[in-house]
């Protein structure tokens, strides 16, 4: 079996999208995968309750409990690590991650970022995006590197920008979109990784 670890900061309803279409399209039967893992940062993420409710292991590591960015990742890469991930998933994981632990996991790590990266990347997207006039917004799926919102684009969807909207009334109408890319980048990985696997057997 093939393990995804998810990390999160807060409400997990990406998360919560992903663990819902493993179960509507039965990963673990068609692809050998499951959600081994939730980890949160903060020990109010409301997306924990989700994840205990479906009989997912939940842990919390405070990063406050620590001296320096790279002990914390240090710990959280061991933390997860304990569940032998395939794939660790930042799903509204709102931690800049070090170097180290990004390399740990090179080629295996994904993040969703609320933007058509390469434009906005960092914090308060969709104020940004309606400040800059743009007439349409999105959400990425991008491959983790040390360069904050830069690694390699593996998803995106665009939404339009509609007539009054807030920062508010624009997250929310990316969110839905957020939802159906992050499972499909998901699925996406593990179905290369065994068509990958194939052709490895095929010519072996
Ligand atoms: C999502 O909109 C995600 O794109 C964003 O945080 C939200 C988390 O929502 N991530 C970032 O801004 C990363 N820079 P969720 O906890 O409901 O999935």
């Amino acid at each position: 079996m093939k393990n995804i670890v998810i990390l999160i900061s807060g409400g997990g309803s990406n998360m919560a999208a992903i663990v819902r279409a493993a179960e509507r399209e039965d990963w673990e039967r068609k692809l050998g995968v499951r959600v081994a893992a939730v980890l949160s940062n903060r020990a109010d993420a409301g997306g924990l309750a989700f994840a205990q409710a479906r009989g997912i292991a939940t842990q919390v590591l405070d990063h406050k409990g620590f001296d320096s960015r790279e002990d914390f990742d240090a710990e959280l890469a061991r933390r997860v690590d304990a569940y032998a991930p395939d794939l660790v998933v930042l799903a509204g994981f709102m931690r800049i991650l070090s170097p180290g632990f990004v390399d740990h996991y090179a080629g295996r790590l994904l993040n969703i970022h609320p933007s058509l990266l390469p434009a906005f990347p960092g914090l308060q997207t969709h104020r940004r995006a309606l400040a800059a006039g743009c007439k349409f917004a999105g959400v990425t799926v991008h491959q983790v590197t040390s360069e904050l919102d830069v690694g390699p684009i593996v998803e995106q969807a665009v939404v339009p920008v509609m007539p009054g909207d807030t920062a508010d009334t624009l997250a929310a109408r990316v969110l839905t979109q957020e939802h159906v890319i992050y499972p499909r980048a998901v699925r996406g990985f593990f179905q290369r990784a065994a068509v990958c696997q194939a052709v490895l057997t095929t010519s072996a």
